[in-house]
């Protein structure tokens, strides 16, 4: 692993005041692949603008895939990362569904350890604060043709967060996409490529002009219940937690997997089933659907206070967070903050210098 230091360290931000992935550390990993050398060695390098010819094949055909992932300062200023071997383990599965190069799960694990712990000052301190990580890989080789790409880059850069959806801004409002779909099994919904997300901008536009959040898509024929793009969804029906099934067209959450566990932990019954939107807006109006929230890297857990369908507004749990969702949260809390036993196995601690 090769490192190249900084001449000067920037200016931290607020820490109190973090708007989410808006402002990125002093360091970056990266690794270069070709298909004449397989991947090179990790380099821990000053952030900085990287050259791309205009014909780099990612800006014509979005052959790119990224994961989300945290690490974590806890008040005794020890450090971890949650569940990291997932993130890459799951980045591996979409470099695979894309076409692209896997890599070494554990030689990058390593790398992302260092690049924490040289970033350790930059780390949040606080229930819902974190260093968020963004490994990301593009394919980097000029070519027009639409034939397979020769070279790739793999690079992590790290930002300060807090809570995705702006705190005291009130519930997430949520609008249930009728129009537009954003993916259908056997295309590359389960996947974390960046096609997923560009083509999801337009619905969210439209929800954002009639005052929501996000959009909760529904399966291609607008009849299932899918996920909300920055986030998977659960929703409490007659005291039971339900979530839609994995279905190959949603992805494969890894903050869903572990709500799950911890949920049936906590005592609640858990089911993963496909959920018909009608059915489930029947039993919002009965009202049978007591609590809806998100579950997501940057998103943790986040109450949904409105859903609307059809034109109209439907209002969950009185548009107050929830006990099963506040219990979600604080569960994966003190376990991101040290606090509980890691009984799952899921935390990485990093070793400071
Ligand atoms: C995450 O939760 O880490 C995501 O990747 C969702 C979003 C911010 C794109």
């Amino acid at each position: 692993m090769k490192f190249i230091k900084c001449d000067h360290l920037k200016q931290k931000p607020d820490f109190s005041d973090l708007p989410f992935g808006k402002y990125m550390t002093d360091y970056m990993l990266e690794m270069d692949w070709t298909r004449e050398n397989g991947w090179g060695e990790i380099t821990i390098k000053p952030y900085e603008n990287f050259s791309l010819s205009p014909a780099a094949m990612i800006l014509h055909y979005g052959q790119g895939i990224f994961e989300g992932a945290k690490a974590f300062k806890n008040d005794k200023g020890e450090i971890s990362m949650f569940r990291i071997e997932s993130n890459l383990d799951r980045m591996n599965k979409s470099a695979w569904r894309m076409g692209m190069p896997t890599f070494d799960l554990n030689a990058v694990k390593e790398g992302i350890a260092k690049l924490v712990a040289i970033e350790k000052d930059w780390i949040p301190v606080g229930d819902g604060k974190a260093l968020y990580l963004r490994p990301t890989m593009i394919a980097t080789e000029p070519k027009i043709g639409v034939t397979s790409c020769g070279s790739f880059k793999f690079y992590v850069v790290c930002c300060p967060v807090s809570s995705y959806f702006k705190a005291g801004a009130g519930l997430v409002k949520i609008m249930i996409e009728d129009t537009f779909v954003r993916a259908c099994a056997g295309g590359t919904g389960e996947a974390k490529c960046v096609g997923n997300y560009g083509a999801s901008f337009l619905a969210m536009e439209i929800a954002k002009k009639k005052g929501y959040n996000q959009v909760l898509w529904l399966d291609v024929n607008h009849q299932y219940v899918e996920e909300v793009g920055t986030m998977n969804v659960m929703f409490v029906i007659d005291g039971e937690v339900v979530t839609p099934a994995l279905s190959g067209s949603i992805l494969r959450g890894i903050t869903r997997d572990s709500s799950i566990m911890l949920l049936r932990e906590l005592g609640y019954k858990v089911r993963e089933e496909k959920i018909d939107i009608h059915e489930l807006m029947k039993k919002v109006a009965e009202g049978r659907v007591t609590e809806m929230f998100g579950v997501g890297t940057a998103a943790i857990v986040s109450p949904v206070g409105t859903l609307g369908y059809e034109g109209k507004d439907y209002i969950i749990g009185e548009n107050k967070p929830g006990p099963v969702g506040q219990a979600l949260y604080h569960a994966m809390m003190d376990i991101q903050q040290g606090r509980t036993p890691d009984k799952f196995g899921w935390v990485t601690h990093v070793k400071q210098d």
